[in-house]
């Protein structure tokens, strides 16, 4: 096991009403007026902005409003938060929906006090120093932005998508968490959201680092409740007890717990983000079910031992042949994301255009680098390997 810091400083509100506490968590941080950010309208619609206005203003703290935030963010929306947040003052921001809602937010706050271009950090050209404090209402679990100091942006010049992961000056410092809040999630986000939690996990599962049994069998135990939960949820959508539990595992997924002592590999998180960058009607979940195979059946190649472990343990397969099992998980996970109505080939993701290969392997390795992944660094003739298996 690697020696590792991990420190997680968001305080979770969880269970119905959850939302109800935004006003009196605002105040115990002292902020007096915040900028909420939400995303196309399901806030609104639900009366749920409404409630957290209401939350907010019974404790005396005034608000602006950043709406319209699309799924698959982009830098515009970011820079324009920057300037309301500037000219207003205020002095944190609430976000009130899922991953694009929460990671624009984290962009406009580490971007109002820098003078530079919040780009930088994005880029890798600087380090996030000081940002203003983020709450959240999570609407959709999915991304694991509540729980974690991550945010993912797109440029829109260049259509570069990148993540900025920070130790914690982008943690926020609440989250509230009602799984109440996702009845309303359409089927498809559900599973959107139940395929990216497990791949946040996977992401982590899949190392190089040897004896991390701790964390192998966290992330195992999570994976099994995922998916026995996730056939509760798709077939009755108002069970309270299994939004519940996916809606927590979404957060454990990406927190940084299951990663903690272990080289982890985000080679599927990669090669997915440059779909969801050039196509951003593709959900990042819907693109994750379409790689995510593809990935684990190149890789299993070369290296089954892992991933042969991986569906022993996750689908108990039974075969003691490494090679054999690699086939057999790859054809137990596509029939899962299958199951519960993802695609698992680019045919199925609703882009009409030509899918460009070269293309996407160009982008790729100019913003991630010649090679990408821990637990096969993968060339580009290996990422082009990929998206022709994902076909
Ligand atoms: O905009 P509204 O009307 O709210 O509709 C949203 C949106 O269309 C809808 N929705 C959300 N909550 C709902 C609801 N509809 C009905 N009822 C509700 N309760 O769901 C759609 C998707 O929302 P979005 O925020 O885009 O989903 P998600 O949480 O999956 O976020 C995706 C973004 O997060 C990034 C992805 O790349 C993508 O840009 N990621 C961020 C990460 C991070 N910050 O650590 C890690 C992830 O790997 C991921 O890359
Ligand atoms: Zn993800």
């Amino acid at each position: 096991m690697n020696n590792f810091t991990f420190y997680t400083p968001t305080r979770y509100i969880f269970g119905r009403e959850a939302e109800s506490h935004v006003g009196r968590l605002a105040k115990l941080e002292g902020w007096r007026k915040v900028m909420i950010v939400y995303g196309g309208g399901s806030a609104v619609r639900s009366g749920l902005l409404d409630r957290v206005k209401a939350s907010l203003e019974s404790e005396g703290i005034s608000h602006v409003e950043l709406s319209g935030i699309r799924p698959n963010p982009t830098d515009d929306r970011v820079y324009e938060g920057i300037t309301v947040a500037r000219e207003t003052n205020i002095d944190a921001l609430i976000a009130v929906g899922g991953g694009s809602v929460i990671d624009t937010a984290k962009g406009i706050a580490c971007g109002v006090p820098y003078e530079g271009d919040f780009w930088d950090f994005y880029c890798g050209k600087k380090v996030v120093e000081k940002a203003l404090p983020v709450g959240v209402v999570l609407t959709i679990p999915a991304a694991g932005s509540e729980g974690s100091g991550n945010s993912v942006i797109t440029r829109k010049d260049g259509l570069i998508k990148l993540s900025l992961r920070t130790e914690s000056a982008l943690r926020p410092k609440f989250s509230c968490l009602n799984p109440e809040l996702t009845f309303t999630l359409p089927p498809f986000q559900t599973a959107c959201g139940i395929c990216d939690m497990m791949v946040h996990i996977m992401e982590r599962y899949f190392t190089p680092t040897e004896n991390v049994e701790v964390t192998d069998r966290l992330a195992e135990g999570l994976l099994k409740a995922i998916i026995d939960q996730a056939y509760v949820v798709m077939s009755n959508p108002m069970d309270y007890d299994a939004r519940a539990n996916i809606m927590w595992s979404g957060t454990m997924a990406h927190n940084g717990i299951c990663g903690c002592g272990r080289q982890e590999d985000w080679a599927s998180h990669f090669i997915e983000h440059e779909i969801s960058a050039l196509y951003p009607q593709v959900a990042h979940g819907a693109g994750l079910a379409v790689i995510v195979p593809a990935w684990m059946r190149f890789v299993g190649t070369s290296k089954p031992s892992k991933v042969a472990q991986f569906g022993r343990r996750i689908f108990g397969i039974d075969t003691s042949d490494d090679r054999q099992a690699v086939l057999r998980t790859v054809d137990m996970l596509k029939t899962f994301f299958h199951n519960i109505g993802l695609p698992t080939s680019i045919s199925e993701l609703g882009i009409d255009d030509h899918i460009d290969i070269e293309l996407l392997v160009r982008k790729l390795h100019q913003n991630k680098g010649e090679k990408i992944g821990a637990y096969i660094p993968l060339s580009p003739l290996d990422t082009k390997a990929i998206y022709e298996l994902a076909l």
